[in-house]
């Protein structure tokens, strides 16, 4: 199983004496040192400042250096990692130096304790940061081997795993103890959803298909009074006539599937609920309109939102959180063969409204939009967030660090901007005007389902919009930031933490 067995533990003795097998200290560009060198450099007397000056260590942002056996520290090891310049250092800096740290000491045989000092270089360590570095380590140690062979790398992969368990975070000051445990432990059920997300992205297609899906939202409400798990099946689909769904399904030999989550926490039960929707495809071979094959594989990660909401419900469940959530995955694989939908074919959706597919690629938007209309229908929300890898066009708009946000309502617009910032998950606002809605004219049916190319990420959420006129909804589209490429090509699990904070905000303002 994936490494998710780190413990944290508040320590209040001195850092120089405390038992540990190392320490992760931040330094930044210019002296003085930030507190907690200074207290190592104390009790080495100046050995840490003599020992950085004569490596040429200057703190720059990112910059890693290992020490060891410093005389007069306990810790035979201490990682000391740049933090550039003191007025840059902000919450997403701290928790970068976490993970750049704790990257580096994870590799290191025999190494199973750490402190880490970096919350305390927060101006008021604020239980926030806390949470990050939380977040951060679990990141750090994040690995994804329930697929390497019995006689290849598994059994190496194993031996290989690090030893790293606990994690030492300096005690915050009496008051702060509370509220600075409780973001330890929101850290945590953030960093497991996270996990699954990744874990659900990162399986191969042939394993993790909309069956697949299905059980593990009903493994997240198995024996938990609080939820409720639902699917629907083809049957049910016909019997509801969501022909979008369907027709992207028809391609394939996996049957479709309608996930639903149902969260009622205390208190908010009563009231109408929020909603997340997540697009769960599979995989995407495009259909007819078929992809190139380079790096076609990671389209296995187009079912990345479904994966953030079954873990965004997994931390929910952990939180308790006094809500009512439901969550709602419409899932399926889209492949070419002699029953797909072709382009020229025209779609009826459950809305009742008909759809020209002009491209079979386009199939997030036709899958989304029966899932939409259903929660719109059955649950009443009072406000609905979607998350897709929607369009490569949203990618080359914004390259992968924020997703795409489109809103209908500027509350939920800026709730879900201040989300974003809080959990340094971020986002990036896109126009969603009526002006693009031109594009999706068509001639046979009410609409088709691609414009041109340019601003193809707007038109694909105008699509969607048209499926959510009644609701307060915003859109995510997360093709640039569900997963990475190249060597280090895996799943992110964003936008888990958004989702969390989103929703922690909402508790937070029932509560008040
Ligand atoms: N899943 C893709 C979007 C995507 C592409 C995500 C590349 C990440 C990287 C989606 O289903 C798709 O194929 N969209 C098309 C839409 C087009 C046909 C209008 C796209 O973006 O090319
Ligand atoms: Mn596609
Ligand atoms: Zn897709």
């Amino acid at each position: 199983m994936p490494h998710r067995t780190l413990q944290f533990r508040f320590f209040s003795g001195s850092l120089a004496e405390e038992n540990a097998d190392a320490i992760l200290l931040g330094v930044t560009a210019a002296p003085p040192l930030p507190a907690p060198g200074q207290i190592l450099d104390r009790a080495t007397k100046g050995g840490l400042g003599k020992r950085l000056a004569r490596l040429g260590f200057t703190g720059q942002n990112g910059n890693v250096l290992v020490l060891s056996d410093l005389p007069g520290v306990k810790a035979p090891i201490v990682v000391v990692v740049g933090l550039g310049p003191k007025a840059g250092v902000d919450e997403r800096r701290l928790r970068d130096a976490t993970l750049t740290g704790m990257k580096t000491l994870k590799s290191m045989p025999g190494l199973a304790s750490v402190i880490n000092t970096l919350p305390l270089l927060s101006p008021e360590s604020s239980p926030l940061v806390y949470r990050h570095a939380v977040e951060a380590s679990h990141e750090a140690c994040y690995r994804f081997d329930l697929c390497k062979g019995k006689r290849g790398g598994r059994e190496e992969a194993a031996k290989a795993a690090p030893l790293l368990r606990r994690i030492l975070l300096p005690a915050p000051p009496g008051r702060a103890k509370a509220p600075t445990a409780e973001a330890v432990r929101t850290g945590e059920a953030i960093a497991e959803g996270t996990a699954l997300a990744k874990d659900l992205g990162n399986l191969p297609p042939n394993v993790a298909t909309p069956r697949y899906l299905a059980e593990e939202a009903r493994r997240i409400a198995r024996g938990d009074r609080r939820l409720t798990f639902t699917v629907l099946d083809e049957k049910d689909m016909r019997r509801l006539g969501m022909g979008a769904l369907l027709g992207v399904a028809q391609g394939s030999r996996e049957p479709p599937r309608l996930i639903l989550l149902e969260y009622r926490g205390e208190k908010g039960a009563a009231q109408a609920p929020y909603a997340l929707v997540g697009k769960g495809i599979t995989f995407d071979s495009g259909g007819i309109s078929i992809k190139p094959s380079a790096n076609m594989d990671e389209m296995k990660f187009d079912m990345s939102g479904a994966g953030a909401v079954l873990g965004t419900f997994l931390a929910l469940k952990k939180l308790g959180l006094p809500l009512h959530v439901v969550g709602a995955i419409p899932a399926c694989e889209n492949l070419p063969g002699g029953g797909a939908i072709k382009p020229g074919d025209i779609l009826t959706t459950y809305s009742g409204e008909t759809v020209e597919v002009l491209n079979t690629d386009a199939e997030g938007r036709l899958v989304l939009c029966d899932a939409l209309s259903y929660v719109a229908r059955t649950y009443r929300p009072r406000a609905v967030v979607d998350a897709a890898t929607l369009t490569g066009a949203c990618v080359v708009a914004l390259g992968h660090h924020p997703s795409g946000l489109f809103s209908n309502d500027e509350t939920l617009a800026r709730e879900l901007e201040a989300a974003a910032t809080r959990s340094l998950d971020r986002v990036w606002r896109l126009p969603l005007w009526e002006d693009y809605q031109d594009e999706l004219k068509s001639n046979f049916a009410d609409f088709a389902n691609i414009g041109t190319r340019d601003g193809g990420a707007i038109t694909a959420a105008c699509f969607l919009w048209r499926f959510a006129r009644e609701l307060t909804w915003a859109h995510l589209d997360v093709a640039g930031t569900a997963w990475k490429s190249g060597s280090a090509k895996g799943s992110t699990g964003r936008p888990v933490p958004l989702f969390v904070q989103y929703l922690l905000d909402r508790a937070a303002t029932g509560r008040r």
